[in-house]
């Protein structure tokens, strides 16, 4: 790729999604962006960027956003951010929030829907303690692609076999051919929306648990601050946030701390407490 394209394109991503495309990201873009050539019916990459600087279409500027995003993930990854859930958050939220009997998660990348549909699961083994609640979890990311995939709720044998308990693929997933598609009640329990994280968070409305995992570590130190101080103002008192293993809000935002004693786990600031804090 031409240097001048090479800008074009880094910039044009970046204003779009946040993304941050450094030079060392040159093979990246140059292998993500072949089969768009293809399907666009250019000889090479470089008349695609062209077509994308002179002529874009909306279908086009979709299909490239989708194709520069990394989509992966899987069920109950790390482990650990689970089993605190379901062992101290999920018991904070249940008396914290027992006059109101409701509470609403934000999977803020949920990509293909493993991050949901894992906290659906954990809420599924739990029912006999959320009997007459009303819980929400909202799914949202810029990937179009991802999201279709989420929705569907059908995974390859490599997919369902990373980080899946076996007794919870026999219970919610049904094979179908060489795939695994969860079954309709958990598929149910999450709401899919396409969202930007750059753009304003008001209509999502407000959350007592915000997942944004593994999304972060994409940005630069402005972008990662903007969205969580946005994040904060979607959170009450003692709401929570969860961050990736290799993300932190140190150095990053002041409206959130570590939840002590617990990795992984964000309280707002001034809160003293968090969802978890009754348990
Ligand atoms: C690596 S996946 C993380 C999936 C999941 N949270 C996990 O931890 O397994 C990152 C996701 O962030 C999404 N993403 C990247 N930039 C975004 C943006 N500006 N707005 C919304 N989603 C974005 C990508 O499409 C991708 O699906």
């Amino acid at each position: 790729m031409k240097p001048d394209d090479f800008a074009f394109f880094t910039k044009y991503i970046y204003d779009q999604t946040g993304l941050v495309l450094g030079p060392d990201k040159m093979y990246l873009i140059e292998s993500r962006l072949a089969p768009l050539a293809r399907k666009y019916g250019v000889a090479n990459i470089d008349l695609l960027v062209g077509q994308l600087r002179t002529s874009r279409t909306a279908d086009m500027q979709r299909d490239i956003v989708d194709a520069m995003m990394t989509n992966e993930s899987f069920f109950f990854r790390d482990g650990k951010p689970f089993d605190q859930f379901r062992q101290i958050v999920l018991p904070g939220l249940l008396q914290s929030r027992a006059a109101r009997k409701s509470f609403r998660i934000w999977c803020a990348a949920a990509s293909t829907g493993q991050e949901p549909y894992t906290l659906a699961m954990i809420l599924k083994e739990e029912a006999a303690k959320l009997a007459g609640w009303r819980v929400d979890i909202v799914g949202t990311d810029i990937s179009h692609e991802a999201l279709e995939r989420a929705k569907s709720g059908i995974y390859t044998q490599f997919e369902v076999q990373r980080g899946l308990p076996i007794q919870l693929l026999v219970k919610y997933f049904k094979q179908q051919g060489d795939k695994w598609q969860i079954a309709p009640e958990i598929r149910s329990a999450v709401q899919y929306k396409s969202f930007n994280l750059l753009s304003d968070f008001a209509a999502l409305g407000a959350f007592d648990v915000i997942f944004c995992r593994n999304v972060l570590i994409y940005f630069d130190q402005k972008t990662k601050g903007t969205i969580l101080d946005r994040m904060a103002k979607l959170l009450p008192a003692d709401g929570l946030l969860y961050l990736g293993g290799a993300e932190t809000v140190l150095g990053v935002t002041e409206r959130f701390q570590p939840m002590p004693g617990q990795r992984g786990i964000y309280q707002v600031v001034g809160s003293g407490g968090g969802a978890a804090k009754a348990v």
